[in-house]
């Protein structure tokens, strides 16, 4: 792991350069920190590609290690609307399989937005997330993975940092790398359910990972552009405790940054 060089000053403090078995191992070893000091800690959970070493690492502690998820309280980020809890394409099936069932976390600790709320209920169901957050004590540490155009979560740019659980239109950008998980572009869905900016921001610590080529434009954007909801992302460089963990191609940009 390295920490420091090749990395612009004003980033360090908030970068680590590394593999993502690296940052997998680091992400994990923090967590598994945490759950030992507080078994009831409180998890915001992300899914996608990034944070999956973290999940298997996680799973490594549990069965070598004997770290216990029993009492473990996990909030994800976000769910496709129209997609029901046992729906295969769900993030609640990807958690389920990669996380909670092989670690043993305790079903009924374990939210994620539903993606079949029905219209009529949708506004009540965001606010009833968000005083499930509150009401366990906030999130104690935010995993984070980042979007080709900067998002977080399903926070698309015009996010507003105030923003909190709501249903969400996803970017076209966002479709397109989701059509090979559902076959074709037709079959993504259109909306999502996410938490909001000021829901991720009020994480005691978060956690964002970003590996390959294709993130290094988001990454560079996030960490160096102008902060505003142009750039969800950007807005995590308010938060005093978030770090990037990030591989050398989607450091790429922030290098150049160091060069000019
Ligand atoms: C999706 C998720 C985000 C995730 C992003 C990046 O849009 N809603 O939470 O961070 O994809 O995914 P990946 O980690 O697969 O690159």
């Amino acid at each position: 792991m390295n920490e420091s060089n090749q990395l612009p000053l004003q980033l360090q403090s908030r970068v680590t350069l590394c593999s993502r078995e690296e940052a997998a191992r680091a992400v994990a070893a923090e967590i598994a920190t945490l759950v030992r000091a507080r078994p009831d800690a409180v998890l915001g959970l992300a899914t996608g590609r990034s944070p999956i070493a973290v999940y298997a690492e996680l799973l490594r502690l549990h069965h070598e290690e004997g770290l216990d998820f029993g009492r473990v309280v996990t909030f994800n980020l976000d769910e496709y609307r129209g997609l029901a809890p046992d729906d295969p394409r769900s993030f609640r099936a990807f958690m389920r399989a990669r996380l909670f069932e092989p670690a043993g976390f305790d079903p009924a600790r374990t939210h994620v937005p539903d993606g079949a709320v029905p219209d009529a209920e949708l506004e009540s169901a965001c606010a009833a997330y968000e005083r499930a957050i509150a009401g366990a004590g906030g999130l104690d540490l935010q995993i984070l993975g980042i979007g080709r155009n900067g998002h977080v979560g399903f926070d698309e740019p015009g996010s507003p940092a105030d923003s909190r659980t709501r249903s969400v239109a996803l970017a076209p950008e966002t479709r397109a790398d989701a059509a090979g998980a559902f076959g074709s572009l037709d079959a993504v869905p259109r909306a999502a359910i996410t938490m909001g900016i000021a829901t991720i921001l009020s994480a005691r610590r978060i956690r964002v990972l970003a590996f390959g080529a294709t993130k290094a434009d988001a990454v560079c954007a996030a960490l160096t552009g102008p902060v505003g909801p142009d750039v969800p992302a950007s807005f995590l460089r308010r938060h005093r405790d978030v770090r990037f963990f990030v591989d050398e191609a989607a450091a790429a940009r922030l290098r150049a940054v160091r060069s000019r």
